[in-house]
């Protein structure tokens, strides 16, 4: 038996759908045009192309975007000094410093000099707060793609053994915290598994939904699958060129085994990628409804 593919290209056009909407209505109904600026510091081809694709997106949804691209030794007094402008400019509702930034400058420090309520990527302290007490301004967009993609699969999550291997602060901690929540689309029973983890078979096999964070490509197989789980595979690492050129990537999953075995599973590319940034527009559609005192959800 083959797992059906969660197709996260077509549930993200259908989200992108609803966003679009809401831009227009905003326009309408306020004269306002939801902004984000997005701040690339040097020229590492990831988050190159990271960046191209969210001012891409904003383009066809509707909304403004801001591009400042810096070179890799820009000091971190400047980088500061252009987020405070940026956090004092009306037609700015969100900002996204895209990460990793280079050696020497201090992310958290970066992070913190963002007015939360212009945080679309919901990395400042104040919305990790918030996140953790179940009501976030701002949910981080890699996890709220992965809750997003679950629940329009129809996986159901409540009382679901989920399994999230990786713990880092932009995908690990967040989604184990938002699928932690006594709240609908949540209310799982959550174990976060690292690089410390003794035996990470023994966890993994036991869940119902498998979330793959790990940095590592192809580090779950096939065999340390439950049969019928879930598997979302947040991996995007590059392996060289395909035969047309073009950059080859795989998972943090094994994909060939562990489609054997899975009920349903993101391939990669089309699973998890294209929702990470119809969140991020999701959230700059709120920020600017923040803005305005409006509800979030209009
Ligand atoms: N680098 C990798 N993922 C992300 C993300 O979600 N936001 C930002 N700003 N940088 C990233």
């Amino acid at each position: 038996m083959s797992a059906q593919l969660i197709d996260g290209k077509a549930i993200a056009q259908a989200i992108r759908e609803e966003i679009r909407l809401g831009v227009e209505r905003l326009r309408q109904e306020h004269g306002v045009v939801p902004g984000l600026a997005t701040v690339l510091v040097g020229d590492n081809p990831a988050s190159v192309s990271y960046v191209t694709a969210k001012n891409k997106a904003c383009a066809e949804l509707g909304m403004a975007s801001f591009q400042h691209t810096l070179p890799a030794d820009i000091t971190e007094e400047k980088l500061l000094a252009l987020i405070d402008q940026l956090n004092r400019d009306a037609s700015v509702h969100g900002i996204l410093v895209q990460l990793p930034l280079p050696k020497g400058i201090c992310e958290s420090r970066v992070i913190e000099a963002i007015d939360p309520r212009k945080d679309v990527d919901g990395f400042h302290p104040v919305n990790v707060g918030r996140l953790m007490l179940g009501d976030p301004v701002f949910p981080p967009c890699t996890p709220a793609g992965i809750q997003a993609l679950i629940i329009r699969s129809g996986t159901p999550i409540e009382g679901a053994e989920v399994v999230v291997v990786g713990r880092s602060n932009i995908v690990g901690k967040p989604v184990a915290v938002m699928l932690l929540q006594k709240q609908r689309g949540a209310n799982a029973t959550v174990t976060v598994c690292h690089t410390q983890t003794r035996d990470l078979a023994f966890h993994t096999r036991r869940a119902d939904i498998l979330i793959v964070a790990a940095g590592r490509p192809q580090a779950i197989t096939g065999d340390m699958i439950r049969p019928g789980a879930t598997v979302i595979d947040v991996g995007v690492n590059r392996v060289g060129y395909t035969e047309s050129g073009k950059v080859k990537l795989v998972g943090d999953v094994d994909f060939d085994s562990a489609v054997k075995v899975a009920g349903k599973i993101t391939p990669v590319p089309g699973g998890v990628g294209p929702m990470t940034i119809t969140m991020l527009m999701r959230n700059t559609l709120r920020a600017a409804r923040l803005h305005l005192g409006l509800p979030l959800d209009g």
